[in-house]
């Protein structure tokens, strides 16, 4: 079902007791308030399960950042999807360009810790985007349809209905230079046209698909309020609960 959605991606900050304050204060800002999206916040693994329990009794759903492409075993600092599944988490951000930058991540690893998200109930948040050379060499359709494709159109339509996605192009994260609305709108809408192609009008129509890059509270508004734009994935503006609560109003 097509939600709105605004996830927060810690990404490598605050010590588990800050995190936990954190989780505890966006819970107090959210507590007797109603919003008009779905609330995931994505602590680092180490926090998980004490943010888990931070939120409990309130719409905060907990995603982690990454999860393993094996199912178990002599995978020395590895987490599985079970193991994330284990500790009350309802989902997992996977293929996040930072991963497939610096961890080597291919379309293929993606596709398989999709499969095992899915496998072990989690719904997976799933990053794609083009880099800035990329984009200037406007090759970022053909960048996003291969990614796309790749990682996550091996699934039935079923399966594929449970994903979210999250197109974030690599220069605007954390860079402080947004996509314009017109230009999130444009690769949503061609994101969701593959779609169609693929499984259908129904299952397109379905599916969220949500911006990520130097979302903040000023333009969040605009960001969201494009046709094909079903919320955010917000790095650095998540980390200060006022911040991330002014996002979540945004809708
Ligand atoms: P920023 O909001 O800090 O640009 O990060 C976006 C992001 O990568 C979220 O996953």
């Amino acid at each position: 079902m097509r939600k709105n959605v605004v996830a927060g991606n810690w990404k490598m900050n605050k010590n588990l007791q800050e995190g936990v304050a954190l989780a505890t204060e966006l819970k107090a800002l959210l507590n007797g308030v109603t919003v008009k999206c779905d609330v995931v916040i994505a602590p680092p693994l180490t926090h998980v399960a004490s943010v888990v329990d931070a939120v409990k009794g309130s719409i905060v759903g907990v995603a982690a950042q990454n999860c393993a492409d094996k199912e178990k075993g002599a995978y020395t600092g590895e987490v599985s999807a079970e193991m994330i599944q284990s500790t009350g988490a309802q989902y997992v951000i996977i293929g996040h360009s930072e991963r497939r930058e610096y961890y080597g991540e291919t379309n293929e690893i993606i596709k398989n810790k999709i499969a095992l998200a899915l496998q072990n109930g989690l719904t997976p948040i799933v990053c794609f985007g083009e880099v800035l050379a990329q984009r200037e060499a406007e090759k970022h359709f053909e960048v996003v349809k291969s990614q796309v494709e790749e990682a996550m159109f091996g699934f039935s339509p079923e399966d594929f209905g449970k994903m979210i996605l999250a197109y974030e192009p690599v220069w605007a994260i954390g860079t402080g230079k947004t996509a314009s609305a017109e230009q999130a709108q444009e690769i949503h809408a061609f994101v969701r046209g593959i779609i169609v192609e693929k499984f259908g009008k129904q299952v397109a129509d379905d599916c969220t698909i949500l911006y990520g890059g130097s979302c903040n509270p000023t333009n969040a508004k605009e960001l969201f309020s494009n046709t094909d734009v079903d919320g955010g994935l917000i790095g650095g503006a998540s980390l200060k609960a006022a911040d991330f609560m002014a996002i979540i109003q945004a809708f």
